[in-house]
């Protein structure tokens, strides 16, 4: 891998994230057997620093370095003594201190990760950082991409709904423009960033037109905090312009694969009907999440071969 750490995927080097996407394949297989433990890192140990509520990102992480055999720790900045005014670097460095080998952080300040790199000398895999970027869900997203359809490049992704606070997006755009993948997005015109073309990707509000041109769409939650902020009038016209409604998907003769990262807001961006059918991969999204984050920590740690796959 040419970077140390995984901050974000701008910039990030195809060569990686498909050797990324190659090697969570191998460990899915892994994940199918009646013991899912390899011995790959064992003796490395990671901290989880999880400064914001998770429930995807979190387990899985766990259970991708449980199943790598490496020792694991979690912290909660709810439970930790930052509650008596310590400070991010010092409670940073008295983690490092001892002697870790990698911390995965979700933080809900964008760049904080970056940050963190300055303080301590381990491996730093960021889990989310406020409105910047998630570059382990968009990995898994694109693991899940590549395992449906058998390629990236020409695939035609439409990434629906709040663009402009989604660190998801951000990440998906990056890695699916470096892939080779066309990107339209399509959401509110409050919630689309401007000029966001200059990253390559195009921008339609007509929800519809998306669907007849996309082989997948990327439903991302609508954060209800930001309802009645003057950014979306109310839920219910939201879900009409812009759901992907059972309605909707019926006046569309195609089948198009549908991915959601969770949470989900079941009747508001999505139908349960159609979160709960066959053309969804939202839940084989989540098993080639620990698949993919096994794939970033074997890869990052420097993981050794055991003889049996990984
Ligand atoms: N997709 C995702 O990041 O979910 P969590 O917030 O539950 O980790």
């Amino acid at each position: 891998m040419q970077n140390k750490h995984l901050l974000g995927l701008e910039n990030y080097p195809a060569q990686d994230i498909q050797t990324i996407i190659d090697t969570a394949f191998s460990f899915k297989e892994v994940l199918e057997r009646p013991i899912k433990k390899v011995p790959s890192l064992q003796g490395k140990t990671i901290v989880n620093l999880f400064f914001e509520d998770s429930t995807r990102t979190r387990i899985s992480f766990e259970l991708a370095q449980k199943r790598l055999s490496a020792d694991t720790v979690n912290f909660s900045a709810s439970t930790s003594s930052l509650k008596k005014g310590e400070t991010f670097k010092d409670t940073s460095q008295n983690i490092e201190a001892m002697k870790i080998d990698a911390v995965v952080m979700r933080h809900p300040t964008p760049g904080s990760p970056l940050q963190l790199t300055n303080y301590i000398d381990s491996i730093v895999i960021n889990a989310g950082d406020g409105t910047h970027e998630h570059p382990t869900q968009a990995i898994l997203d694109m693991t899940s991409l590549q395992e449906k359809f058998g390629y990236l490049k020409g695939l035609k992704i439409g990434i629906i709904g709040d663009i402009a606070h989604s660190r998801v997006a951000l990440s998906n755009i990056y890695g699916l423009k470096i892939m080779g993948a066309d990107v339209t997005l399509c959401g509110p015109s409050t919630l689309i960033p401007p000029h966001v073309e200059e990253l390559g990707v195009k921008v339609n509000y007509n929800v519809d037109q998306v669907i007849e041109w996309a082989d997948a769409l990327n439903v991302l939650r609508i954060q209800r905090e930001r309802m009645g902020g003057g950014m979306i009038p109310s839920i219910r016209e939201y879900r009409n312009l812009f759901g992907i409604t059972t309605e909707r998907l019926a006046n569309h003769k195609k089948e198009i694969v549908i991915m959601h990262p969770g949470p989900m807001n079941r009747g508001v961006e999505i139908d349960s009907s159609i979160a709960d059918s066959d053309q969804a991969i939202i839940l084989d999204q989540v098993l080639n999440g620990v698949a993919s984050r096994m794939a970033i920590l074997y890869l990052l740690l420097g993981g050794k071969e055991s003889g049996d796959n990984k």
